[in-house]
């Protein structure tokens, strides 16, 4: 068993029986998704499951697991996700996918959130590995790269043909950013309050805890 499917393993022991269990997506996700697809065929645990993306959504459906819209929730009991960054007070850097909105969505209605990663994920600050990605509304990304602009150095995101700008699963455009600041609490407030940004990848104060795995080692972080 590799590092990430040793965590997505470890994190089956919060599942319980009738459980709303939201997914998330990514590598580290994806072995969750079928851990968990296993187990409550196996146990018949009546789980059912939402999903954060398309993608997870498929691969749900592929592994048996009963589906829930998201307009039919109004909270879940479990989100188990990746992340592309982890600090060592929970917060989390996401959305080198597509799916922020739906994402952050799940992260706040759960009754508890936890993070599965390996120990790449590891950052002293928000951002040290990768841009910040904030989804905007098409029509306005122009104006707001103008802002972002004057905190940090960044662009609209190109999709993977490079052929085109990259489009989110709600239809909207991504800008990767950079900043100055490296105050995660700071560019959250920031970044929430900027008109026209729909979602950004910094997930504040949501995580409840994190597995992470290290050659086959398991450490637990949990918020206090
Ligand atoms: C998608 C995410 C993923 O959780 C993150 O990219 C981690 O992916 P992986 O498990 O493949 O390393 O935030 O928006």
């Amino acid at each position: 068993m590799n590092d990430k499917e040793l965590v997505a393993h470890q994190a089956l022991q919060y599942v319980s029986e009738n459980m709303i269990v939201g997914l998330g997506t990514g590598s580290t996700a994806n072995y969750f998704i079928d851990a968990l697809a296993k187990r409550n065929k196996e146990e018949k645990l009546n789980v059912r499951a939402v999903s954060s993306s398309v993608v997870s959504m498929i691969k749900a459906k592929e592994a048996g697991l009963p589906l829930l819209a998201m307009e039919q929730i109004k909270e879940i009991d479990l989100y188990v996700d990746g992340a592309d960054e982890i600090t060592s007070d929970l917060t989390l850097l996401k959305g080198r996918g597509y799916d922020l909105v739906r994402e952050k969505l799940l992260a706040r209605s759960a009754k508890k959130f936890i993070v599965i990663a390996d120990e790449s994920k590891i950052v002293k600050n928000i951002g040290d590995n990768f841009p910040i990605p904030s989804e905007v509304h098409p029509f306005a990304w122009d104006l707001i790269k103008n802002v972002l602009i004057k905190k940090g150095t960044g662009d609209i995101r190109i999709n993977a043909a490079k052929d085109g700008y990259a489009i989110t699963s709600c239809g909207n455009f991504v800008l990767d950013f950079n900043y100055t600041e490296k105050d995660a609490e700071k560019l959250n407030a920031f970044l929430s309050q900027t008109p026209g940004i729909v979602e950004h990848g910094i997930f504040y104060n949501l995580a409840h805890g994190a597995l992470i795995s290290n050659n086959g080692k398991i450490r637990e972080i949990w918020k206090t």
